[in-house]
């Protein structure tokens, strides 16, 4: 499959001459002679690269590209602005709107051609990482679909866990990586067998130990991914108890990831206000009375857990958030 450019540019005798060198050299070639026309065009050709003049009447390239960057479809997908020889401000509001290169006029066709190659092979790298995130994605979703009660599970923890941490002042990529936790935190659940995982009554001695290999599994499933560096923490240790209770591991307090914790209790507050094949759904403030007494035992971190019920029931900010915080946060 040829790889596709599109080019932007209201003078067609320029769109002409670009258009036909890179045609040339084996690229799928598109022209637009705006903004609108571009970004139409852009969801149906899906271009590689995008080759985008600045100074066009109506909506200019700034836009194009801002608009480009703020699309989930295309926000990967290169932009490299054409500016006049000696514009630094054209450069630097470029950069402002997600540009990820810069052509002077007039252009040089080699260097156009070096450009365009190595933004190419940086996206073919970025679609490879996204096809093997969405790989992981689709499995774990397969695997909330064997259990009809956990419908929708995934989504709400992702929701909710994203709250707290947002909450809590974590820093964007933890933030990140708690909305991708909500989705594959059981994604070892995949090694369990149908007859222990969708079982109704309570397991046996064995069963447990079964269930139990998931954290772990899942962390190895997600492991060669660089960029879950941040998510496996959470998806080993969305099991652990602040008592040291809890499993794989049996960390104690705040050697337990801070990211984990907050996904926990979310994961614990979902299941408990859910129906399930042994009992219905809890109310929210028998939920959270149940957890606080689970807290009181030593399984939930007691500052967590008062910003979690207060989130949950009024929606209004914690405090500060530092007095939840730990002195200390590991991925
Ligand atoms: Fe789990």
């Amino acid at each position: 499959m040829p790889e596709k450019i599109l080019i932007v540019d209201d003078e067609s005798s320029a769109r002409a001459g670009l258009s036909v060198l890179l045609r040339r050299e084996g690229f799928d070639v598109k022209e637009s002679s705006d903004g609108p026309a571009a970004l139409a065009v852009c969801s149906t050709f899906r271009p590689d690269l995008i080759l985008l003049d600045i100074v066009m009447p109506g909506m200019d390239g700034f836009e194009v590209c801002r608009r480009v960057k703020a699309t989930p479809e295309t926000r990967l997908t290169p932009v490299v602005l054409i500016t006049g020889l000696s514009a630094t401000e054209d450069r630097i509001q470029g950069i402002n709107s997600g540009a990820d290169d810069f052509l002077s006029k007039p252009i040089d066709l080699n260097e156009l051609l070096a450009r365009a190659r190595s933004l190419l092979r940086l996206k073919q790298f970025t679609d490879e990482l996204e096809n093997a995130e969405s790989v992981l994605f689709s499995l774990a979703h397969s695997i909330e679909a064997r259990d009809p009660y956990t419908r929708g599970h995934c989504e709400r923890l992702s929701r909710m866990s994203v709250q707290l941490g947002t909450r809590l002042g974590l820093p964007d990529e933890y933030i990140k990586a708690l909305r991708r936790a909500g989705a594959v935190h059981d994604i070892g659940k995949v090694a369990i067998p149908d007859a222990i995982l969708l079982k109704p009554g309570p397991l046996s001695e064995e069963e447990i130990e079964v269930m139990r290999k998931h954290p772990v599994i899942g962390e190895r499933i997600c492991a060669p991914l660089r960029t879950f560096r941040l998510v496996l923490p959470i998806i080993r240790h969305h099991h652990e108890r602040h008592d040291g209770s809890g499993y794989p591991d049996g960390l104690r307090g705040s050697e337990i990831p801070l990211t984990a914790a907050i996904l926990q209790l979310a994961d614990v507050y979902d299941a408990l206000t859910t129906d399930r094949p042994y009992r219905a759904a809890m109310p929210r403030e028998v939920a959270l009375d149940t957890m606080d007494k689970e807290t009181a035992r030593g399984w939930w971190d007691l500052g967590l857990f008062a910003a979690f019920s207060e989130m949950v029931r009024n929606g209004h900010p914690v405090d500060s958030g530092e007095k939840v915080r730990r002195a200390t946060y590991s991925p």
